[in-house]
């Protein structure tokens, strides 16, 4: 057995030790050689059932973990929060407590505030995986993000891994940061004053504010979307200027290492964060490696929390 994550859920980065990380990301690199075959099936959570329970929208992460769920051979139910009781004024926790009550094995949450799904995984008895909580954190998302870099790399430790954009309102920046800090990358965040959290210094990453010396040198340049849903303000004169000095063109790419790849979460606002000819160039552009490696790299956190499930014959 490659995995030696024992926890019951997954909820952070922040708390995990490295080689909690560095078991789930070997174990989601089998999985990739698995989702390129035509029989992709497992039976690893046959008779469980997970539960997707999304309060904000998502592509890639609530597909995934669908997929994922049903590759391993579980019951997968995708709750509607816009057709559910949530709508009358049921609360989160009344919500999740009465999805709990149906026995599922794991819920996948995403929600648009801060520490909601900490929250909600005290109040449940099954395992609970964070999609994503507010401006907090993105456990998988970083986690697919490292099996992309060490997959295209050979390693992490010792690369330069510049972080651009709205860093103020972004989980995915948190949560990369605390990973690859873990394992020995060297991070830079970049962001303009306005959208750089007055604590980010704190974080282990080199800020900075002028992006061409951000990318200087640089690895692996990650792009983070403007999150306009989070923003309350005014946090920029405009897109157009904003793109001037921080959206990745080939002129500012031509700082960083030569070979460095480009990373983006998505969705991506094409000509606001990232110029579609950077984003489409299949020589620097990871952007749909990343989604491939999203699928394999949830299978494997769901194969992970399936082993601390009560019951669970394979638990060592
Ligand atoms: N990267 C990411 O979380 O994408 P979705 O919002 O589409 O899930």
């Amino acid at each position: 057995m490659t995995g030696h994550y024992s926890r019951q859920h997954l909820l952070a980065i922040a708390p995990l030790q490295r080689h909690e990380i560095e078991s789930l990301l070997d174990l989601g690199n089998e999985y990739v050689d698995l989702n390129r075959q035509i029989q992709k099936k497992r039976d690893t959570l046959r008779g469980r059932t997970l539960i997707n329970l999304f309060f904000e929208p998502s592509t890639r992460t609530q597909s995934s973990f669908e997929l994922a769920g049903k590759r391993l051979g579980a019951d997968v139910m995708n709750m509607s929060v816009a057709q559910s009781s949530v709508r009358k004024g049921e609360t989160l926790i009344d919500t999740a407590t009465t999805l709990n009550a149906m026995h599922p094995d794991i819920i996948v949450i995403r929600h648009q505030d801060s520490g909601a799904v900490a929250l909600l995984a005290d109040k449940v008895t099954c395992s609970v995986i964070n999609a994503g909580d507010g401006a907090h954190e993105h456990p998988t998302q970083a986690l697919l993000d490292a099996l992309t870099i060490r997959r295209r790399m050979g390693r992490i430790e010792g690369l330069t891994v510049t972080i651009a954009g709205d860093v103020m309102h972004s989980r995915v920046a948190r949560s990369n940061v605390h990973l690859l800090n873990k394992l020995g990358a060297r991070v830079r965040l970049v962001a303009p004053r306005t959208l750089m959290p007055a604590g980010a210094g704190e974080w282990g990453a080199e800020i900075f504010n002028d992006m061409r010396h951000a990318i200087t040198g640089a690895d692996i340049v990650m792009m983070l979307r403007l999150q306009s849903e989070r923003m309350t303000g005014s946090f920029l004169p405009s897109q157009r200027e904003y793109f001037h000095f921080y959206g990745l063109d080939r002129e500012k790419l031509a700082l960083a290492k030569p070979g460095a790849f480009v990373m983006h979460p998505g969705p991506m606002n094409r000509g606001v964060e990232i110029d579609s000819a950077i984003a489409d160039d299949i020589d620097r552009s990871l952007i749909h490696e990343q989604v491939e490696m999203g699928v394999a790299v949830r299978m494997a956190v769901l194969e992970a929390l399936a082993r601390q499930l009560p019951n669970d014959e394979r638990k060592s």
